[in-house]
């Protein structure tokens, strides 16, 4: 058996430690955006495939038995050439993807389905708007610039951003709901723009949106084929044949 982590998120990190204890031959595989990505306890590898073939060549040659899809649930292609590339191959795949946030009483949510319609759902008059995207994202709200946007990336963005000023925090999380309150208050944010990523680690801005009554522009996620998917490392342990006990 030797499995390959696609990774990049805190529950691939999980999975690797719980792999790693297993003593199980695996591989985790960074995309390369992070300058200083997370150590984990297997060895790690860095930066794109190459495309479908790319990563059907990878698993052929490093003689892959299982791939495990960790990655953040909007990072689509990389899902795609993971279903593609082991139908290819003949590998068995299983995501480990947390289910999306649900909307609650108290909830503002306005749904849109991708970055360009979250820019149109802005109000036209200047407001305060939280940006919890990543930074691959803002070029669309260039055209919005009336409005003084709060950022939050995990390294400081090397890119100029598409407007003049903008207040930009550096920090990787997990958030706490204090937190958010109090940085919500301080800069005194009206809108906010997020992903559904679900999760525990970036759900205190949602909570501290409805504790403050703020609307939340939520981009709903990209579209995937079908493919098997669970929740909690465990179950994933359980696919690789080994049981925890640590209700992961
Ligand atoms: N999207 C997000 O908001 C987000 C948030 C937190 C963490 N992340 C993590 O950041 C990484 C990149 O996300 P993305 O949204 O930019 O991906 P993406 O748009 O789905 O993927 C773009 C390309 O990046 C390469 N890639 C992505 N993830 C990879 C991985 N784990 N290992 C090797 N190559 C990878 C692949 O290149 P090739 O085609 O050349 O193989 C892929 O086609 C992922 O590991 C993801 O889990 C993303």
């Amino acid at each position: 058996m030797r499995a390959l982590i696609l990774g990049g998120t805190a529950d691939a990190n999980s999975l690797a430690a719980a792999i790693a204890r297993a003593g199980i031959d695996a591989v985790y595989s960074y995309g390369g955006r992070t300058a200083t990505p997370a150590e984990q306890p297997l060895p790690t590898r860095i930066g794109g495939f190459g495309g479908v073939n790319g990563l059907a060549d990878y698993l052929r040659r490093e003689a892959i038995t299982h791939l495990i899809d960790a990655t953040h649930p909007f990072a689509a292609e990389m899902s795609r050439n993971a279903i593609a590339a082991c139908a290819q191959t003949a590998t068995p795949l299983l995501a480990l993807e947390r289910a999306p946030w649900e909307k609650t009483p108290g909830d503002r949510w306005i749904e849109v389905a991708d970055v360009v319609s979250a820019v149109t759902a802005l109000p036209e008059t200047s407001a305060n708007v939280f940006l919890a995207i990543g930074r691959q994202h803002l070029a669309p709200f260039g055209t919005r610039p009336q409005h003084a946007y709060t950022l939050r990336f995990v390294d400081p963005p090397e890119q100029a951003l598409p407007w003049p000023d903008a207040e930009i925090i550096v920090s990787r999380g997990p958030f706490t709901l204090e937190g958010e309150l109090a940085m919500m208050r301080a800069r005194a944010i009206e809108w906010i723009v997020a992903r559904n990523s679900g999760g525990g680690g970036a759900r205190a801005k949602i909570d501290a949106a409805r504790a403050l009554g703020l609307p939340v522009i939520m981009i709903t996620r990209p579209h995937l084929p079908d493919r098997p998917r669970v929740e909690r490392v465990s179950d994933v342990m359980e696919w690789l044949g080994h049981r925890t006990c640590l209700g992961a």
